[in-house]
């Protein structure tokens, strides 16, 4: 099977400073893999440098998406090729509801009414809101209601007031309306109660279902009794040591990381 994401030999520098080093992955479609690490390894200076962000220095022998190279697009132009981010840290967006994203998701697919041509431009701008709706709810409600979120959080500002764990299921929620090729989830799992993490853990179920291939931050195996990884990658000092199966993260949580080191 062909490689969905394909990383040689990565670099990743802030400010001069190189924070991830000779990096090699490859993640094929609908995979689950899980990367762990101590605190300030380096997982999400790789989660954002693959999204393009502007101020992380990415040089790589190899950086390919879907077999297309993309060393040289931005942020938008990796989305639009199937890439997500799930952030570890949500930021608060408040002039812009869930609501709002949604319907600007959806936009592009959404069929041509040739019905609403022949009614008054009020009238078709209301008929259209109403079915602009009408996808909105089709699309997420379902989600919604899996996740344990209440419908009227999509009509409040992105994240704004919205607790830790529902910041993370909002993330959740996002990557399932949006179907990507591969999400990359930035420990979706942190500060989440214990429904939340069963909620959280069969979103990512969902998306592997549709053909969502997850790269998995974590820190904690909990989350792994719930999914199956295909591998899971152990970064300590922004280089990836050690390869495996979930073995490897129960052993992690046992014994913490220094074991590694020792071999
Ligand atoms: N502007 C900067 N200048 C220097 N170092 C930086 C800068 N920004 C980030 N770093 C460092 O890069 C390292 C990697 O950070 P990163 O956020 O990728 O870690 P992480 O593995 O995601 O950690 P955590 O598990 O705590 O989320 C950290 O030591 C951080 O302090
Ligand atoms: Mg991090």
């Amino acid at each position: 099977m062909k490689k969905l994401l394909d990383i040689k030999k990565m670099r990743v520098s802030i400010e001069g400073k190189i924070i991830v080093r000779d990096l090699t992955l490859a993640i094929k479609p609908g995979e689950l893999h899980v990367l762990m690490g101590p605190n300030g390894s380096g997982k999400s200076t790789i989660a954002h440098a693959l999204l393009g962000h502007p101020r992380y220095r990415t040089a790589a022998t190899r950086l390919r998406f879907n077999s297309k190279d993309i060393r040289k697009l931005k942020t938008d132009a990796r989305a639009r090729l199937g890439l997500f981010l799930g952030f570890q840290y949500p930021l608060t967006v408040s002039g812009v509801t869930l609501a709002n994203l949604f319907s600007e998701l959806t936009k592009k697919n959404r069929p041509r009414n040739k019905k609403l041509l022949h009614l008054t431009l009020a009238s078709r701008m209301a008929t259209e809101q109403r079915e602009a709706q009408d996808l909105l709810r089709a699309a997420v409600t379902g989600h919604m209601r899996e996740l344990a979120l209440p419908e009227d959080m999509l009509y409040r500002g992105l994240n704004d007031g919205f607790s830790g764990g529902e910041k993370k299921k909002a993330e959740m929620l996002q990557m399932l309306a949006l179907k990507p090729k591969l999400a990359i989830l930035d420990e979706p799992d942190s500060g989440v109660d214990i429904d939340a993490l069963k909620a959280i853990a069969k979103s990512i179920a969902a998306a592997r279902k549709v053909g969502t291939a997850i790269l998995l931050i974590t820190h904690y195996q909990r989350i792994l009794k719930y999914l199956k990884p295909d591998a899971v990658h152990i970064m300590v000092k922004g280089k990836l040591v050690r390869s495996g199966t979930a073995i490897l993260a129960r052993e992690i949580e046992k014994k913490g990381y220094a074991f590694l080191q020792k071999k």
